[in-house]
């Protein structure tokens, strides 16, 4: 088999498959104000994810995670899973949600074939939740993550972005909240994207500050595996849930890349930042140019950078992460 593989010897077995840009929340690092999904714009169809799929799974990927905007406001998601989830080659299927419809839908996307899930949650506090997101839904994602547990799940992950003046002070909860819980929780650093200069500035905490919190409170950062993504894990004897930390400032967080995107418009992007993107759609209209869109990615990854540009101070030409799926 014809590995995924780029100029810095990274192999690629993970695909991050963003299926609709659409979000019923407005985190307000994600989705600037005012923004609106273009309507006219048509996602990819089950028939093209099935394409997709295949043709990285022909080339050595065995996990795609499903994103959005908020992936389960397609209607098909479900279906989408079980397409996913069905192609030979692919072991784990995930996805990364808002939480919003977790509470009744999990039991259903398990028994689909979805084997992990990421659920985002800025802060414990209702109104916090609500000022960061633009959504009074706390309670409900809450339920959803419980929900979760209930329909087999062993652990849950949570993304959460500390952000100076807003949730940083909740550090002390978190930690709680995970103690009997079996709970990845992971703290992002706030990334500058193209429409959020601003809020960047004022609200950018340093992982490597929360690293050395974490440090002194005992915590301890676990091996690496061969194949782990750029998270940093860290455990402790008196928690049942773990910590990980995602540093895209931090030096070498793109040597252990192993993920490709495609965005929910058929693109492909060898990174979240500073570039385009490569067209695919046309490549995914019959099971007969399964060839042809095999050489199209091999050749497009030929371009993938060292590194992405946030180090340079901005962000390339990537207005927000919606589209993109984080
Ligand atoms: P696992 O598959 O469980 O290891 O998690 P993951 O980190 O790949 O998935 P998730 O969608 O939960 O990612 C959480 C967030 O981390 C994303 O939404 C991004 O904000 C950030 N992130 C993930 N991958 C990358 C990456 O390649 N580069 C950068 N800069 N940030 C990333
Ligand atoms: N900085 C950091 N993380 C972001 N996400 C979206 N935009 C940003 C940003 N500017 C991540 C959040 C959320 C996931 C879906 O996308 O972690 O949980
Ligand atoms: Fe929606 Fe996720 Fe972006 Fe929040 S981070 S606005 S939940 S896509």
């Amino acid at each position: 088999m014809l590995e995924l593989q780029d100029a810095f010897a990274r192999k690629f077995h993970y695909l991050r498959l963003s299926v609709t840009d659409v979000c019923n929340f407005r985190c307000q690092y994600c989705l600037p104000d005012g923004y609106r999904p273009d309507g006219r714009k048509s996602f990819l169809t089950l028939d093209e994810i099935r394409h997709i799929t295949r043709a990285f799974a022909a080339m050595g990927t065995n996990k795609v995670r499903i994103t959005g905007g908020e992936p389960s406001m397609r209607r098909d998601f479900t279906d989408i899973i079980e397409a996913v989830a069905s192609t030979p080659g692919i072991r784990k299927v995930a996805t990364t949600t808002n939480g919003y419809r977790m509470a009744e839908r999990v039991a259903d996307w398990r028994s689909a074939g979805l084997d992990a899930i990421n659920v985002s949650l800025d802060s414990l506090d209702p109104r916090m939740f609500h000022q960061i997101t633009g959504q009074n839904r706390f309670h409900e994602v809450m339920a959803g993550i419980d929900a979760a547990f209930t329909a087999g799940f062993e652990q849950v992950k949570v993304n959460t972005v500390l952000m100076r003046g807003l949730n940083d002070g909740e550090l002390g909860e978190f930690l709680a909240w995970i103690k009997s819980s079996p709970i990845q929780l992971r703290f992002i650093e706030l990334m500058q994207t193209g429409e959020m200069d601003e809020l960047f500035e004022r609200h950018h905490v340093r992982g490597a500050a929360i690293k050395e919190k974490l440090l002194e409170a005992g915590w301890q950062q676990r091996v690496r595996a061969h194949n782990d993504g750029p998270a940093e894990v860290f455990w402790h004897a008196d928690y049942v849930g773990e910590i990980g930390l995602i540093m895209p400032y931090a030096q070498d967080f793109c040597a252990s890349c192993n993920r490709l995107r495609v965005s929910a418009l058929g693109k492909l992007h060898l990174c979240l930042f500073g570039e385009y993107g490569v067209d695919l759609r046309d490549l995914l209209q019959s099971p007969g140019q399964q060839a042809a869109l095999q050489r199209r990615l091999r050749e497009a990854l030929a371009d993938k950078k060292a590194t992405h540009f946030l180090h340079q101070g901005h962000s390339g030409m990537t207005p927000h992460l919606a589209s993109i799926g984080g």
